[in-house]
């Protein structure tokens, strides 16, 4: 890995033994873009890579030369004013009201490691060998703005982390758009992969072509949200899961963002993403910076398994932190499907009591502890017991549960408040809106104004009274509604437009203290399912729950699209009761299991309630899980058949020394009179003979990969805990295990 300067040419070259990238400063002093993907040997001169056809009708640069337009030519950051009139990467506005400026390359610096980005959630080294980066400082004589673009690329991850710095000049300056990155490419020939959903349908996977125009991702509504997840990839047409060229591109962020793609007419595509400048403007003052969050590029040609996995590599071991980062998660039960707000200490204790029989680890106590929570109307923002229902508070039964064994874990919503609570009574101005006009409600509350720091100390200080009993363990921190009037009480006009951006600041700021002062606390994010599902979260939370769905069927496809970018061990899966409450399927309890130990494994439902068949199902469940949840959470996941286009899904994950590997199997429709079956497995070593449970076979890796896994129902000779044979829902574990 190293980051090159050739002075001849002014051509930088980042590498590493997996991708290069190259731009130089052009002859405008500009920054050009020359190349972004597989390894190139390095050499001091690329500047044939760009093209300087002369076009009619171009905005040229210098008078009497037609060939250097910048409408033309590939760019690191481009602006509008400046004769580039594709989408600009920033725009900033004078007092004056121009919206010209004119950066120019003025110097760089290379150093070893990673620089932090303060109050903001970013990768990072552990040792200054991991990483070089450099910063290119850009200038503008005129207003003496200076702009800093980082780089940074990892020794072992084909990713570079991007990331930009304002730092206002002799004039004051309104920044109306600040991308984190632009990337163009010198060809259209690409398929976008989106994750797009709703509640309890996140992250479907859909591929479209990229066509003439823009084609773009957004989210407007604070969060980063279930609608689009702040990733996109683009892909060459015939890149399959295990080949092929593909450029990702994931946005280390929670709130509003943007993602495009802009074809020409000259088939380049130019690549944004960045807080989306809906809503968004900084007044910066002379000397005052405002630092984007950081994009995460990666290249493979490996298909989408390849990305995936430098994305998984890098989020679960330089962007996730703490005690928790790499220890195996505990298996929880949770309360909510069995009881919504319905409970009380004897029903609680009675659910842990029975989890502890089942040797699961950790009970989570959801909504409805607090103030007088009996249903979604009233109490939140009131972060006190509610007596009533646990009349030795949530410390009391907190310490009950944790006498009995288990570890004891406890829901928040922080940021919101309900009218009927003792908080809005109090601060009724501390609600986001506009207070001469009406405030839209989702599920009956409000947002607090957590771009105020008295709003996140007084919840930093409610949440610590709790906490501080000593007996919690693990906190779900949930968030159940999008922005709709953003408007702050108090705020001065001229900041209104950074509200939304301070708000996920603030909401940085709160997890940053609880993380500081309880270190060993693991925190699980959660937005109504899986709405705020985003690396920016990850770096405090190092799961997150991924949907409310837990139909097994639905979650096949909800986990599957969530592995597109996110680690294994960041997925919340429980298994709940049937019929499923969100769909009103019935499906087998080990299917639900075997969908859901590709996750943070638990249980959402009344183990009391269910027959003593299940709960001994449950018991070796938890058993199993416990033996292979190291190898389930942090081994190497390939995703095999999509359950968007086939009838069988599959998945495996494999240890790092490739000698064992457990494959998913799933078949939600049974057809009749089925077709002979098999699946191509991945990441084996072909010159190993693996055992293969179930269908009592000896295979090579080879042969597992170039042939197949016979899948067909009559090679299964034995079957165990994890198999459901014939009919709907049906579902394998195959376990692989080589043979010295
Ligand atoms: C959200 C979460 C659920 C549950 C409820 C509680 O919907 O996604 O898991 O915590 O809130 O109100």
């Amino acid at each position: 890995m190293a980051i090159l300067f050739h002075e001849s040419t002014k051509t930088f070259h980042l590498y590493n033994e997996q991708i290069s990238y190259i731009f130089t400063v052009l002859k405008n002093d500009h920054l050009g873009q020359l190349y972004f993907g597989k390894r190139l040997r390095d050499r001091a001169d690329f500047s044939h890579l760009l093209e300087f056809t002369p076009r009619p009708m171009a905005a040229c640069t210098f008078e009497g030369d037609l060939s250097f337009s910048l409408e033309h030519i590939r760019q690191e950051y481009p602006i509008f004013g400046t004769g580039d009139i594709r989408y600009p990467a920033f725009s900033m506005e004078r007092p004056n009201g121009s919206r010209i400026y004119d950066f120019t390359y003025q110097s760089h610096q290379i150093t070893s490691g990673k620089p932090r980005l303060e109050g903001l959630p970013a990768t990072y080294t552990e040792s200054a060998d991991e990483a070089d980066t450099i910063t290119i400082t850009l200038y503008d004589q005129v207003t003496d703005v200076q702009l800093l673009l980082t780089y940074t690329i990892f020794r072992d991850v084909s990713a570079i982390a991007r990331s930009v710095r304002f730092i206002c000049g002799k004039e004051s300056a309104k920044l109306l758009q600040a991308l984190s990155l632009c990337l163009d490419l010198p060809d259209d020939n690409y398929e976008l992969l989106e994750l797009i959903g709703t509640w309890s349908r996140e992250r479907q996977v859909k591929f479209r072509p990229l066509e003439s125009g823009v084609t773009s991702i957004h989210s407007m509504r604070g969060c980063s949200s279930s609608v689009y997840n702040p990733f996109i990839a683009l892909k060459r047409p015939e890149t399959t899961e295990g080949h092929g060229e593909v450029y990702g591109f994931s946005f280390v962020y929670s709130g509003n963002f943007l993602a495009q793609a802009e074809v020409d007419t000259f088939h380049t595509t130019r690549v944004l993403m960045g807080i989306h400048p809906q809503n968004f403007s900084v007044a910066l003052q002379p000397g005052e910076c405002f630092q984007t969050p950081e994009c995460i590029m990666v290249y493979s040609e490996d298909g989408l398994n390849g990305m995936s996995q430098q994305y998984h590599t890098l989020y679960r071991t330089r962007l996730a932190r703490g005690y928790w980062r790499d220890r195996p998660r505990p298996i929880l039960i949770n309360n909510w499907e069995a009881t919504y707000f319905n409970f009380n200490e004897e029903k609680i204790l009675e659910i842990a009591e029975k989890a502890k029989a089942l040797s699961i680890e950790l009970f989570v106590l959801d909504d409805g502890w607090f103030g007088k929570r009996n249903n979604d109307t009233t109490s939140l923002g009131d972060w006190f017991s509610n007596l009533e229902k646990l009349p030795s508070g949530v410390e009391g039964l907190a310490k009950k549960i944790t006498d009995m064994g288990l570890k004891f874990g406890l829901w928040f919503e922080p940021e919101m408040v309900n009218k009927d609570s003792e908080m809005y009574r109090t601060h009724p101005d501390w609600v986001l809106g506009d207070p001469e006009r009406n405030h839209c409600h989702g599920r009956n509350q409000y947002i607090l104004d957590f771009s105020r720091k008295e709003v996140v100390d007084n919840l930093y200080d409610q949440m610590c009274k709790v906490l501080d009993c000593g007996h919690i363990s693990y906190i779900k921190w949930d968030m159940n509604r999008s922005m709709s009037e953003v408007y702050a009480i108090g705020c001065p006009p001229e900041k209104q437009g950074t509200v939304m951006h301070n708000y996920i600041l603030g909401v940085y700021d709160l997890y940053e203290r609880l993380r500081t002062r309880y270190p060993e606390l693991l925190f699980e994010s959660c937005s109504s399912g899986g709405a705020r599902f985003d690396p920016g979260l990850l770096y405090y939370a190092p799961q997150a729950w991924t949907s409310d769905n837990t139909d097994a069927a639905e979650r096949l496809k909800i986990q599957y699209g969530t592995s597109m970018v996110y680690p294994i061990s960041s997925i919340g899966a429980h298994v709940s009761a049937v019929p499923n409450h969100q769909t009103g399927r019935i499906s087998p309890i080990e299917t639900r299991a075997n969908t859901a130990y590709f996750g943070t494994f638990g249980y959402e439902l009344n183990v009391n309630t269910l027959t003593e068949e299940d709960q001994q199902k449950i018991k070796a469940q938890v058993a199993f899980m416990k033996e292979n949840r190291a190898l389930f959470q942090f081994g190497t996941f390939y995703r095999l058949q999509s359950p968007f286009t086939h009838e069988a899904a599959a998945w495996m994950v494999v240890s790092e020394d490739q000698k064992t590997a457990l494959v998913g199997y799933y078949k939600p429709h049974a057809p009749a009179n089925e077709p002979y079956e098999r699946i191509r497995l991945m990441g084996l070593d072909p010159n190993l003979c693996y055992r293969v449970s179930l269908n009592d076979t000896l295979c090579g890796g080879d042969e597992l990969m170039q042939y197949g896994l016979i899948t067909s129902e009559h090679a299964v000779k034995s079957p165990d805990l994890n198999t459901v044979l014939g009919g709907d829902y049906r579902s394998r574990l195959y376990r692989l295990t080589a043979v010295e």
